[in-house]
């Protein structure tokens, strides 16, 4: 009986293996040039939004903003954590992005869109083509019925009709809803369904990566879906890529598919006054991946929000009206709400908007569309950097364009794709920043305000203006600051562009970002209520923070959250599978991807075919970004004697790490055979230190 006394198990990570080592990077400084030209160059900001200046340091976003009416109250926080924001106030999105500018920047291009297709010209959309066609469309949705407080559901790629169609929604207070548009058709309509749309707005097809996709057939799929659940859609309109023709091979249903180019015919010239509505009024909702199968909205404030967004564009990104600012992110994520549309268009930005793939159709696109179109501010991803630097690394060079300043955003980036970043990207000119944020919070939490700090490879920075980090452990005791050692990140203050709840679960809200360290659930001040982000953090002795990955059952593929649950429940939609456990395994160009264990039930035997449908089953519940790296058909899965499967001993396994000490385990023999189909008879285990988020994964199964 040797495995009954409680020795620990070695799979277990212990504090001390938690104390993350990395070699301290050196820093880099921003120009005296983009010094001098920087919207934020006070340093005497980072002490008026200090904590104890909370939370009135935040009217000075608020004032960049126009009211209609001014607010009462800073922060409302009588019904904790479910703060309210400028309370009071009356306001509205669409005319502080569009309206607002007319005046001094009528002529001006709000957009800049740029079809994949490299024969097909760009559109420059400017500010008072914008403030026509928002204005039609707010026109026919209001025609349609729909009024503030509805919602309306997108699934829409990149074209200047998502922005157009959201900026209408929000002139009339409707909450927008805006699913990725590479997710599946089935993907669309759960969420359809969890936020009660009526309505569906779509477009036929899309360029991407050479092809013109037929988008219409996940409209058909969304809507049956969404029925399937109980949610009816009465309407899909459709917008058409090339205006007047049908570019889809999916027929129209007769009373409930309509081309939106059709009706608009009888709003041309049609203008609709902006609402003036609520402050705490919903602007949109933004699902995302969490612990449980379902993917939450997050739903985001009017006020609150935009006031965020318009203040850290214009203090981080720096954007100015007379720059050309290209985020290259996709509008159906959070980055692209915040920073291509919300945030860029309140500082009357002009905004470059590309329908297709980075590398489409080679490595120096991006650097032709800079060139072309005179970009000097640039904001993209970790994967997409990678991307680049493998298949160009030296295209940066053959094209003439600068950028003044560079953004990263949504995984941690290593050093040294960050230097290749710099130094053939930004020409060892541009400023970096690393923000780091979440769908959730609205707007950066943690980044350096780039012409006060200097930059670190690696890490974020300091917590942005006002926002003010801490590293709590397990146990709700504040790690020491600047000890180096990781813990969970939270922020110990509300801030205006924070989420307002789930949509349709507070209960949720409160739990998933709060629960764990309030230790009054009563108490209305919101020194009790730091926010839980989910992510392990470690604080250098300088103050950076270095972001080292989510600490729940989430896999940040190619910085898009997926839920562990998510994917395990669509395999077991393949009736053949007993059992399935996801893992994240490092990729070279995604930073992480699922791998898939998958246990059939008895007596079937494994084949190419039922490995197949799981692929399918994950490309059709969630749509491709979920394809996993690798689908393996084991045995049985390593379990406790409980029964618990254990992932971690999983996640060891794809990573190449040695699995410990497994004799407790139920069935330690199999985790033999399950090492050997992954890794091979003779592989050898990686010494390299394993990443803190695949360290700690599976640890509260
Ligand atoms: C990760 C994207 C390191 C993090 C805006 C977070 C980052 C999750 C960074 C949120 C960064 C985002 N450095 N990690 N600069 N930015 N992350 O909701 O794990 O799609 O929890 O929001 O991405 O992803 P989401």
């Amino acid at each position: 009986m040797a495995n009954t006394k409680k020795t620990p198990e070695l799979t277990e990570i212990s504090e001390a293996q938690i104390a993350v080592h990395w070699r301290e990077e050196k820093y880099y400084h921003p120009s005296a040039k983009f010094k001098a030209q920087a919207n934020m160059r006070d340093p005497r900001i980072l002490k008026k939004f200090g904590l104890d200046k909370f939370p009135d340091c935040f009217k000075e976003y608020a004032g960049m903003l126009t009211w209609f009416k001014p607010y009462r109250k800073v922060l409302d926080t009588s019904n904790a954590p479910f703060w309210k924001w400028f309370a009071g106030g009356k306001i509205n999105a669409s005319y502080n992005c569009v309206d607002r500018h007319l005046e001094k920047h009528r002529n001006k291009a709000a957009f800049l869109f740029v079809p994949e297709p490299e024969d097909e010209p760009d559109v420059a959309l400017t500010y008072q083509d914008l403030y026509n066609r928002v204005n039609e469309v707010a026109a026919l949705l209001r025609d349609l019925g729909l009024k503030a407080g509805d919602r309306v559901t997108f699934h829409m790629p990149m074209v200047p009709e998502l922005p157009i169609t959201m900026l209408a929604c929000a002139r009339l207070g409707i909450i927008h809803s805006q699913v990725f548009g590479g997710f599946s058709g089935q993907a669309c309509g759960s969420r359809i369904q969890d936020s009660g749309s009526r309505l569906l707005v779509t477009m036929d097809g899309y360029w991407r990566n050479g092809a013109l996709i037929d988008h219409k057939v996940n409209a058909d799929i969304a809507v049956k879906t969404a029925q399937e659940m109980g949610q009816d859609v009465d309407k899909v309109l459709v917008w058409q890529r090339y205006p007047g023709k049908y570019s889809s091979k999916t027929a129209m249903i007769q009373g409930r598919d309509f081309f939106m180019n059709d009706l608009l015919k009888q709003y041309h010239g049609r203008k609709v006054g902006p609402v003036a509505l609520p402050s705490e009024g919903a602007l949109f909702l933004m699902y995302s991946s969490g612990t449980t199968g379902k993917p939450k909205g997050a739903q985001h404030s009017i006020a609150g929000y935009l006031a965020y967004v318009t203040g850290t564009s214009r203090w981080i990104l720096d954007i100015h009206p007379e720059d050309t600012y290209w985020c290259m992110a996709d509008i159906g994520w959070i980055t692209g709400h915040s920073y291509i549309v919300y945030g860029p268009l309140s500082n009357a930005a002009t905004s470059v908007l590309y329908e297709g793939v980075p590398t489409f159709p080679d490595a120096g696109r991006p650097w032709r569309i800079a060139e072309r179109l005179g970009v000097n501010i640039f904001h993209t991803a970790p994967t997409s950097i990678r991307m680049l630097r493998k298949l160009g690394p030296e295209e940066p060079r053959k094209y003439n364009y600068r950028f003044k300043s560079m953004t990263t955003v949504g995984e941690p980036i290593e050093p040294e794709a960050w230097r290749w970043y710099y130094r053939e990207v930004g020409k060892n000119e541009a400023v970096i920043t690393d923000t780091w944020w979440l769908t959730e919070t609205g707007g950066f939490l943690g980044t350096t305000v780039p012409a006060l700090h200097p930059m670190k490879p690696g890490s974020c920075g300091p917590g942005a203006p006002g926002i003010h980090p801490v590293i709590y452990d397990e146990e709700g005791q504040e790690v020491p600051k600047g000890s180096g050692k990781a813990g969970n990140i939270c922020i110990r203050n509300p801030w205006p562009g924070i989420m307002q709840t789930i949509w349709g679960d507070p209960g949720r809200y409160v739990k998933t970002y709060f629960a764990k360290y309030n230790k009054k659930p009563k108490s209305k001040n919101w020194r009790d209520w730091p926010f839980m982000a989910g992510d392990g953090a470690l604080q250098a002795a300088d103050g950076y923070y270095r972001i080292l990955g989510r600490i729940d059952d989430v896999i940040n593929v190619a910085g898009h959250r997926l839920g562990t649950k998510e994917i395990e429940s669509a395999c077991l939609t393949v009736p053949e599978v007993a059992e399935a456990a996801v893992v994240p395994v490092t990729d070279e160009l995604k930073g992480r991807m699922p791998e898939i264990y998958i246990a059939l039930k008895p007596g079937i035997q494994p084949s190419r075919e039922i490995h197949n449908r799981i692929v399918k089953a994950n490309e059709d519940l969630i749509g491709k970004i979920a394809r996993p790296k690798e689908v393996y058909i084991v045995p049985d899965m390593p379990k406790t004697r409980s029964g618990k499967i254990m992932r971690r001993v999983l996640a060891s396994i794809s990573n190449r790490r040695d699995v410990g000490d497994v004799t407790t385990l139920a069935n330690p023999d199999v985790v033999e055979q399950i090492r050997h189909m992954v890794q091979g008879k003779e592989a050898a285990v990686s010494k390299a230190e394993i990443p803190e988020d695949i360290a700690r994964f599976g640890q509260n199964d």
